[in-house]
């Protein structure tokens, strides 16, 4: 009877590090292939340690899962904005490291994920 005790607690205890882990690694709406597209042409200036203020207000993937999904929406939308229209990386950017330009194939990648994840809010509201 201990035994079996010592076992549920076990599992207790697992169960609390899964839930307290899991939310932080589930970028839900941002998948795998995706993210590492923004990771390389977009992170070094919208995260926490991106240096021009103006680019991490507005917008901050180190903060995508705390923002509210209204914000989401409209950033989402913007996202798609700036990349169809090659607004971002900026082109000061893009000179100085033509390595971490977007490609079309990244591009479309980017702006079909903008659109799926919109609706998913939308859907999920
Ligand atoms: C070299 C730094 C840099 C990189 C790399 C960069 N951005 Fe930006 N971004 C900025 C700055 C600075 C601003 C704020 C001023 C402005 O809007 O031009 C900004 C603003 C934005 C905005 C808000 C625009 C608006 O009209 O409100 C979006 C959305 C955005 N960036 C998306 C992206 C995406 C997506 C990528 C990658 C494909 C990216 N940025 C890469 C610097 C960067």
């Amino acid at each position: 009877m201990k035994k079996h005790l010592q076992f549920i607690g076990m599992g207790a205890g697992l169960l609390v590090l899964f839930f307290a882990f899991v939310p932080g690694m589930m970028d839900d709406e941002i998948p795998k292939d995706v993210n590492e597209v923004l990771m390389t042409s977009c992170y070094g200036c919208h995260n926490n340690d991106g240096k021009n203020k103006d680019a991490v207000e507005a917008l901050n993937f180190d903060q995508w899962n705390e923002y509210r999904v209204t914000k989401k929406v409209g950033l989402l939308d913007k996202i798609k904005e700036v990349v169809e229209e090659d607004k971002m990386p900026p082109s000061k950017f893009v000179e100085q490291q033509p390595d971490k330009k977007p490609t079309e194939v990244q591009k479309e990648l980017i702006t079909d994920w903008t659109k799926e994840a919109s609706d998913a809010l939308m859907g999920a509201k």
